[in-house]
């Protein structure tokens, strides 16, 4: 295997390095890959009989899984996986001795005439390495009758910048089940995307099971149907209108989402909000807030989103913990969003109870009532084994260094969180809202009142040039955000998100200097034909 691997790189006649590229119109791989070579003398043809084989992979790995699964979905011929094919053959090698800068992630990709070697270090570098062979030659997907596939000589090096590379989903505005998440999961996967954000309780839906309180589901899942209205112009529920728009996740479910996710390489990271953005709640259980407003699950825009859990009521702890611990027993993974976004403390001023508890903790302002309520959550994950992670908000009332900060009001919370020796991941709305506009507003669906087009989002970057080197170390990655407000169904959702999750992944996954606009617009007519090919929905032009 070896010498033929070696007699195939000394064929390599080109170099490319970042820089302009002798790239082939035809190669279109997003995110860039850090290094690529291309020998054009050279094609690898996969057909029918093409093998796959895996080299020190475990027999029952999920990587086999995932390939069985994918390949023919992705290349349109069956898999076939034999011992050590030399001919025609695909070859997954994972080697605990393949090179050090390739990292937990990073992966080698090299095609010759008769073998292709994807190589690494772990199995998400190979999930990697196949997710750019599946964009090396995407011409049979989905396809009923595959071709023969062209996929071009190259020698690929490859590994991610940031370690966190995020899509948030919000399914509260309006819902998407689990086929759809699945399919959310998918295109995640295909630009090595690898935090899945999942915005599951909000004003206008709580949507995960939680056995100890049931009416969160009952009732706070549910609200009166105004889907055939734009959503600026929903009224409020009349007395006595049924309510019949909504749905949840049952555990059932968002175990089978965690698998799907766990397949691909993605951390599911489920956002509980607290204390405010709590309609929902309140809706199911009056008593967790500090007056008798009748609270019900919000129906179109609601500003200021008022409703908030009351901190100076000892049970709204005790609830807050029950829920978080099922929800750390359900998600495996190491980080829990606790929200903490737009927390209108209108109530806590006027409310005994919030007043009296700030007096007894000694507490400066009515705003550190939210910083003392996330850090006893914060320590009680902790013991379970968690941390967390929070909207930039919970800077404002006094947090500790541990929690994570998501920042998204601008470059100055997240100056502010690295100074203070927090983690930040960075999602500004500026670019990374892609719930905004993408091109003139007169030629789209209506959105948020925003505006990111497809060279803003790619013109991203993430590590403010303020900070010192030790604090840009805080910035684990960035993320994109989808709030659903406008978004009635999961094929819009797809439009808004593609083709500007493709300028997302190159911020996060392609070196800072390698990143170049022009070469990235050359790139995406050919990621919009893929992603048609594969069934999103992409909108197809560009705006300014
Ligand atoms: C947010 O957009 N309210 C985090
Ligand atoms: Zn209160």
């Amino acid at each position: 295997m070896k010498k033929i691997y070696l007699l195939f790189l000394s064929l390599i006649v080109v170099l490319c390095q970042c820089g302009p590229k002798p790239e082939p119109q035809d190669i279109s791989i997003v995110p860039e890959p850090v290094q690529m070579e291309v020998d054009s003398n050279i094609t690898f043809v996969i057909n029918k009989n093409t093998k796959l084989s895996f080299l020190n992979v475990d027999k029952d790995s999920p990587l086999r899984q995932y390939v069985s699964e994918t390949y023919s979905h992705y290349f349109g011929f069956q898999p076939q996986v034999k011992d050590a094919a030399v001919h025609n053959n695909i070859v997954f090698h994972l080697d605990a001795n393949a090179a050090n800068e390739l990292g937990d992630e990073g992966y080698e990709l090299v095609v010759g005439k008769h073998i292709i070697v994807l190589s690494a270090r772990t199995e998400a570098g190979l999930f990697y390495a196949f997710q750019t062979l599946f964009q090396l030659a995407p011409g049979n997907a989905c396809s009923e009758n595959p071709q023969n596939l062209a996929v071009p000589g190259v020698k690929i090096t490859d590994y991610p910048r940031f370690e966190w590379r995020g899509s948030h989903l919000d399914v509260c505005r309006h819902f998407f089940g689990v086929d759809k998440v699945k399919k959310h999961l998918d295109m995640m996967a295909l630009y090595k995307l690898n935090k899945f954000h999942f915005h599951l309780t909000d004003d206008h839906g709580w949507r995960i099971q939680i056995d100890k309180y049931p009416k969160l589901t009952e009732v706070g899942a549910w609200r009166v149907d105004r889907s055939d209205v734009p959503w600026g112009e929903a009224e409020p529920a009349q007395e006595g209108e049924p309510c019949t728009y909504g749905g949840f996740f049952t555990k059932d479910e968002i175990r089978e989402i965690i698998a799907y996710a766990a397949l691909r390489h993605i951390d599911v990271i489920p956002e509980i909000e607290m204390p405010g953005h709590s309609s929902a709640i309140l809706t199911a259980y009056p008593e967790f807030a500090c007056d008798d407003y009748p609270y019900c699950v919000a129906i179109g825009p609601y500003w200021p989103p008022k409703a908030i859990l009351c901190g100076g009521n000892d049970s709204v702890m005790v609830f807050l913990k029950d829920v978080f611990k099922e929800v750390a027993e359900l998600f495996p993974y190491e980080y829990i969003h606790i929200g903490g976004d737009e927390a209108v403390k209108t109530n806590w001023y006027a409310c005994p109870k919030c007043q009296q508890k700030i007096q007894e903790l000694n507490l400066p302002t009515t705003e550190h009532l939210q910083g003392w309520m996330v850090t006893e959550i914060e320590k009680y994950l902790n013991k379970m084994g968690k941390k967390i992670i929070g909207w930039d908000e919970i800077l404002d009332g006094g947090v500790s260094s541990t929690a994570t900060i998501q920042s998204w009001r601008g470059q100055e919370t997240a100056i502010r969180a690295a100074q203070h020796g927090n983690e930040v991941v960075m999602s500004p709305t500026s670019h990374c809202y892609f719930d905004y506009y993408q091109d003139d507003p007169e030629t789209q669906p209506s959105a948020f009142n925003g505006y990111v087009s497809l060279p803003k989002a790619y013109s991203f970057e993430p590590v403010p040039d303020t900070l010192t080197t030790e604090q840009a170390k805080c910035i684990k990655g960035a993320q994109c955000n989808l709030w659903s407000e406008f978004i009635f169904n999961y094929d819009h959702a797809e439009y808004m998100l593609l083709p500007r999750v493709c300028a997302l992944s190159e911020v996060v996954w392609t070196p800072k200097d390698c990143r170049d606009y022009q070469r990235f617009e050359a790139r995406v007519p050919s990621q919009i034909k893929m992603l048609r090919q594969l069934g999103y929905n992409p909108c197809t032009t560009i705006g300014k």
